[in-house]
Parts: structure tokens; C-alpha cells; sequence
């Protein structure tokens, strides 16, 4: 399932999963432009002037899901930088997917778990108890063999941090087709 090269389809849905900590932002900074990258915690700010009031958390999610069906709906290619461990987390996203005639793509970063634990020990903007990460990486991993049924047409796992470093990514337009001539 890693291939370090991924070929996106342009537009699409990319769907970033995983554990806090596992990188998920970094690797939405290194790879998409700003524009292109909705964020459950962008939109928790956007709605409650802090990025880690989970009261905020519905209120956020409308707001990103709102903003993802526009942006599809543009032709433009969207990335999702939220956890995103559950298949119920993702479901919306897949629904817009359909909807909206593009190709859903996952990327999940299923780093150790102690590495996302060690990571997060050294943040000053969150602080998550073990237990929390422990969970989510538990989540993500029990619902990995179901992304393909979930409606995921690419998936790409990274298990580890070399995994993470090697990655590049090149777009790709569908070529229109040409009408018949006969
Ligand atoms: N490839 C990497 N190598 C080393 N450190 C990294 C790497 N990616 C992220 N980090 C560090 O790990 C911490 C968490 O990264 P990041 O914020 O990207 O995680 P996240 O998955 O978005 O977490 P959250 O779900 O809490 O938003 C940050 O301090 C970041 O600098
Ligand atoms: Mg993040």
C-alpha cells in the first residue's frame, strides 16, 4: 500500500488520517498549498477563537463541511487535516465526494504510537492525554482495511517517519475526452 510517489487526481478529495501528533499538519504545510487545506482546527478557532474548545467541535465541523461542498463544487482540490480515525468521521466526506463527482483519496499517517506520543510531549499549542492517543491510533488502525468499502479509490499508508520524509506528490488532470468523429 506505500508507494512514496502519489499521483492526486486533480480536483480531488484528500482525506488526511490520523492520531494526533502523527503529523497530519506538517505534512498538509509541506504538500498543499494553505488554500487548499480545510482544518477541524482552524475551523474550531474560526467559530470559538480557540483551536482546542472541543465544545466547538459541531459547530466546526459544519463549517469545514461547508466549506469542503463549495470548494468541490469549484473543481478545486481539498484537503481535510482533521483526525478523521472513525469511519463515522470520515462518512461526510465521502458523501461530498460522491456528490460532487470527485475522487476521495486517503493518506494516513499510521506512525507508531509512541511516536505521536513523544511528539506531542514537546507541543506547547495541545496537550492530549496518552490514553486519548492510544485510542485514536487503536481507531485508526481497526477501520484501516475498510477504507476501500468506506469509497477511499487511493489510499496511501505511511507506517513511519522515513515513510512520512520520502513522500512526494505530483497532480494529475483526467485528459478530457475527445468527442467521436465518425
Ligand atoms: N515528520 C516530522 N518529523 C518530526 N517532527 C514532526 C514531523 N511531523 C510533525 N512533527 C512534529 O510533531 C508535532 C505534531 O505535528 P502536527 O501538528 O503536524 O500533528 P497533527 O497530526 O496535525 O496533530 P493534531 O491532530 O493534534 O493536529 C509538531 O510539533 C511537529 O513539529
Ligand atoms: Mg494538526
Amino acid at each position: 500500500m506505500f508507494d512514496a510517489h502519489i499521483q492526486l487526481p486533480e480536483p480531488s478529495l484528500v482525506v488526511l488520517m490520523g492520531a494526533s501528533g502523527s503529523g497530519k499538519s506538517t505534512f498538509a504545510r509541506t504538500h498543499f498549498h494553505a488554500t487548499e487545506v480545510v482544518s477541524s482546527d482552524a475551523c474550531r478557532a474560526l467559530v470559538a477563537d480557540d483551536e482546542n474548545d472541543q465544545s466547538a467541535t459541531p459547530a466546526a465541523f459544519d463549517v469545514l463541511h461547508c466549506i469542503v461542498g463549495h470548494r468541490l463544487a469549484g473543481g478545486r482540490l481539498t484537503v481535510v487535516d482533521a483526525t478523521n480515525v472513525r469511519p463515522r468521521d470520515r462518512s461526510t466526506f465521502v458523501e461530498l465526494a460522491r456528490k460532487h463527482h470527485v475522487p476521495l483519496v486517503a493518506l494516513v499517517l499510521d506512525l507508531p504510537t509512541t511516536v505521536c506520543l513523544q511528539r506531542n510531549q514537546t507541543r506547547t499549542d495541545r496537550t492530549l492525554p496518552v490514553h486519548v492517543v492510544r485510542a485514536q491510533s487503536e481507531e485508526l488502525r481497526r477501520g484501516l482495511a475498510g477504507l476501500g468499502d468506506e469509497g477511499f479509490g487511493l489510499v496511501t499508508l505511511f507506517d513511519s517517519a522515513e515513510q512520512v520524509a520520502a513522500a512526494t506528490i505530483t497532480r494529475r488532470r483526467p485528459v478530457p475526452s475527445t468527442p467521436a468523429t465518425d
